[in-house]
């Protein structure tokens, strides 16, 4: 029978309950499906600050490093808004992107049929099966480029890099092509190459590697057109292709269509078998501990996992089945509506463990 190990970050906030409830489902699934799964825990974030004073510890790189895959809560909280730039919990995700080589970063906008109404973008827009996958490069941008204090005319000044190099844009443009021959052959390269020499280059790289799949049909559109294009009319979308900086931007937007961020989820992949997954939302220090976080993203990020680092696919559709089940009947307040019965997380998680 096939183990696999799982290093769980559970981070901050409402980090510890969502991976609780994904826990629960992956034990299920694992039970159903015929493989066993054993976890082994790893602090990021505002706990590891908490308890190492750094939120990345060498530990936690050596644990991921070692596991077949990562599972992440959320990390961040006013409690660590005063540390230092490269000390905050978000510099610890950063920092694990970086360490386990995490360049492609796969975030899913799909509409869960029973939810349509949650989403703030008219029916009629949406259509019936809105789904888009963005892929974002993840280590690399302004993001990891130099950055620094200057004075400039004796002003204090401030800078950031944003910098590719041309492997770096061919290793991402591949991971967005060979996801469009499974899905509907359609991508989008987001850039700004009217401003940038950055876009250009990322332009003309992603064009080269195009001509490896002709079957895939390739536009490229202007960040800001595309941020448009995004609430007039998401339907044209199959695959988006971009940056850092503007993926992390768009697939904001995205989630925001697909009516609820507490239902997405997203996977960051390294090219081999390691992955790490986590939901896009936050850790939601304001609800954390009152079991009424919405534990469907992280639970959905499993299914991601079983997916594409475990090679569990029929594992996977069943988690994604479970879940648009659950949804007719029952909803966490996030995304309660009426007529249905208004759970909390613990008991969100149970339904789809009982679903599965
Ligand atoms: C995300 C988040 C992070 C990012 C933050 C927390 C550093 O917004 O995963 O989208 O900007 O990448
Ligand atoms: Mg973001």
């Amino acid at each position: 029978m096939n183990n696999y190990k799982i290093t769980l970050l559970k981070g901050d906030g409402i980090g510890p309950e969502i991976v609780n409830q994904a826990v629960k489902v992956l034990d299920k699934a694992a039970e159903k499906f015929g493989f066993e799964v054993t976890y082994d825990e790893a602090l990021l974030g505002g706990c590891a600050i908490d308890a190492t004073g750094v939120p990345l510890p060498e530990e936690t790189i050596a644990k991921c490093k070692a596991s077949d895959s990562v599972m992440l809560g959320a990390v961040g909280g006013p409690k660590w808004d005063n540390q230092p730039g490269n000390n905050r919990p978000e510099a610890g995700l950063l920092g694990i992107r970086g360490a386990l080589g995490l360049f492609a970063n796969l975030r899913p906008s799909v509409i869960f049929g029973p939810l349509k109404s949650a989403s703030p973008i008219k029916d009629e827009i949406i259509g019936d099966n809105m789904d888009i996958l963005i892929v974002r490069e993840l280590t690399g941008g302004i993001y990891f480029g130099e950055r620094g204090r200057k004075e400039v005319g004796g002003q204090p000044a401030a800078w950031d890099t944003e910098q590719y190099t041309v492997p770096e844009i061919e290793r991402i443009a591949r991971v967005a092509f060979d996801m469009a021959m499974r899905r509907n052959k359609r991508v989008t390269s987001v850039d700004k190459a009217n401003v940038l020499e950055s876009s250009r280059l990322w332009r003309e790289t992603v064009i080269r590697v195009s001509k490896d799949y002709p079957e895939v049909e390739l536009n490229h559109m202007y960040v800001d057109n595309c941020a448009m294009q995004l609430v007039r009319n998401p339907k044209q979308f199959d695959v988006i292709v971009t940056s850092n900086i503007f993926g992390d931007i768009l697939s904001d937007e995205a989630s925001m269509i697909a009516g609820s961020i507490g239902m997405l989820a997203s996977a960051s992949l390294s090219g081999g078998k390691l992955g790490l997954y986590e939901p896009i939302h936050g850790s939601a220090p304001d609800i954390a501990g009152q079991d009424i976080a919405n534990p469907l993203a992280t639970i959905l990020s499993v299914a991601m996992m079983l997916r594409y680092s475990l090679g569990e696919a029929e594992a996977a559709d069943a988690i994604e089945s479970a879940v648009a089940r659950v949804l007719e009947t029952s909803r966490t307040p996030d995304i309660y509506e009426e007529g249905m019965k208004k759970v909390g997380c613990e008991e969100m998680g149970d339904l789809v463990c009982a679903q599965l």
